[in-house]
């Protein structure tokens, strides 16, 4: 595969990634349980609308290099690298701890999208996803010191 058809795949498994990681987000935002519930549950709707917006950026940046983004369920499930979650109480340090670790899966999958578009000098999708990656940085950093 060309390094342009391998960076609309990878685009296109992020998607897919990001819909899995919004489930997972739902499933926390929900079933959270315990003293911290006020905190995290508003927080977590602040990061499902992050992820939706990033969503929505990456399909249309693949309309803009005349392709196609993934648009079904059952593609993303076949794509994704995260692991869905059952609906079950967690608490505070359950639901931290697991979107941490999605947050760096995700921050590889940004490392892979990122080399072939610098291997195509693809600046403009190269600035969108360099922005979502540094937000997962922060997101990560500060999930880890929550965890510390
Ligand atoms: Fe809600």
């Amino acid at each position: 595969m060309d390094n342009r058809k391998e960076l609309i795949l990878q685009m296109n498994k992020f998607i897919g990634d990001l819909h899995i990681f919004k489930t997972k987000l739902h499933n926390f935002h929900w079933n959270l349980v315990g003293e911290q519930f006020f905190v995290l549950h508003p927080m977590l709707d602040e990061i499902m609308a992050e992820v939706d917006l990033q969503i929505d950026s990456v399909a249309e940046r693949l309309l803009m290099k005349k392709e196609r983004p993934f648009a079904s369920l059952d593609v993303y499930l076949k794509h994704t690298i995260l692991q869905e979650l059952e609906s079950k109480a967690y608490n505070s340090r359950e639901a931290v701890s697991a979107i941490h670790e999605d947050f760096k899966l995700l921050l590889t999958e940004i490392n892979i999208i990122l080399k072939l578009g610098e291997t195509l000098d693809d600046q403009e999708t190269l600035a969108l996803i360099t922005d979502i990656g540094a937000l997962y940085q922060k997101h990560i950093w500060m999930f880890g010191a929550w965890l510390a």
